[in-house]
């Protein structure tokens, strides 16, 4: 066993944010065009506010015009459906993002399904996720992206790999066993109703943490020299009394055994935000009939 990898999202986030905001600025320059993304949050959930906030301010550095609605935690279905459609005639969008989860009132898979594909930047669409799943062109879900990205600095070659994901979510879980299996990966999936998840996970050359279960994931779990992956991001009460985040992984543990493992903070949520601008470039581009953006 060498020394773990620590693998720095932040930094891979920050170096691909910059290149969206190069290449947006070129569109900018060539054609006058200038990329949108609509974000729509329902409610006022902390987290939420927090993610959408990140979001706008991630935007506007990278050159890309940022619109923000807000609808109160009682809104009605109807009028987020009418939203949407006002959002996909506008030519100024070019991507929507509906913030989940939404209000118990609300069908989200209705929500999502209004939402045009050309402008589903999350990859959430019923037509998109076919097109995943079938390896065609698509919108590629923003964490799965992440995750794939972190992983591809540390293999070259993922093809044979035995890879568990934790958590078989539609936002994470989902896509990314599409990935993986593109990929080459051998994927399981291991979810609440599993028997002997351990068991399964010591298996794994690439575990992903998706579980939304703080600290989980224990060092027991871990193939000796194993990636380690961990989409989790838990509020927790720390031993001072003080508010943190911590991941699905119990992070000082595993990283003892594992080759290569992302912290949180700091691994795989600004690798989301960096993949959520990219797509709305991408977006942008392919709306228009112009290639796709080399990155
Ligand atoms: N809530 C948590 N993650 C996501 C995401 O990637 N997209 C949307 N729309 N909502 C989320």
């Amino acid at each position: 066993m060498g020394r773990t990898n620590v693998i720095d999202g932040s930094k891979l986030a920050a170096a691909l944010r910059q290149r969206v905001g190069e290449i947006a600025a070129q569109l900018h320059r060539e054609t006058g065009i200038m990329p949108g993304l609509a974000t729509v949050l329902v409610g006022e959930d902390p987290a939420s506010q927090v993610y959408i906030r990140s979001k706008g301010r991630a935007c506007t550095a990278s050159g890309i015009a940022a619109f923000d609605i807000r609808f109160p935690l009682d809104v009605a279905e109807r009028r987020l459906v009418a939203e949407v459609e006002r959002l996909n005639r506008d030519g100024r969008i070019d991507g929507i993002l509906v913030q989940l989860p939404l209000p118990a009132q609300i069908d989200a898979q209705r929500i999502i399904s209004v939402i045009d594909p050309a402008k589903d930047v999350d990859g959430f669409h019923p037509f998109n996720i076919g097109r995943l799943w079938s390896g065609l062109p698509t919108m590629v879900p923003c964490t799965p992206q992440g995750c794939l990205r972190l992983l591809r600095t540390v293999h070259d070659e993922l093809s044979g790999a035995d890879a568990v994901i934790l958590g078989r979510s539609n936002i994470v879980g989902k896509p990314l066993a599409a990935l993986l299996v593109a990929a080459n990966c051998t994927v399981t999936m291991v979810h609440s109703r599993t028997k002997d998840i351990p068991d399964i996970c010591r298996r794994a050359d690439i575990l992903i943490a998706a579980a939304g279960r703080p600290r989980m994931v224990g060092a027991g779990w871990i193939k000796p020299d194993a990636s380690v992956i961990d989409v989790g991001i838990n509020p927790v009460v720390g031993p001072d009394g003080r508010n943190r985040v911590v991941g699905d992984v119990d992070y000082e543990p595993v990283a003892a055994i594992a080759g290569a493992i992302t912290p949180v903070p700091g691994g795989v949520g600004p690798m989301t935000i960096a993949c959520l601008l990219l797509n709305t470039l991408l977006a942008a581009c392919r709306r228009r009939g112009l290639p796709d953006p080399l990155l």
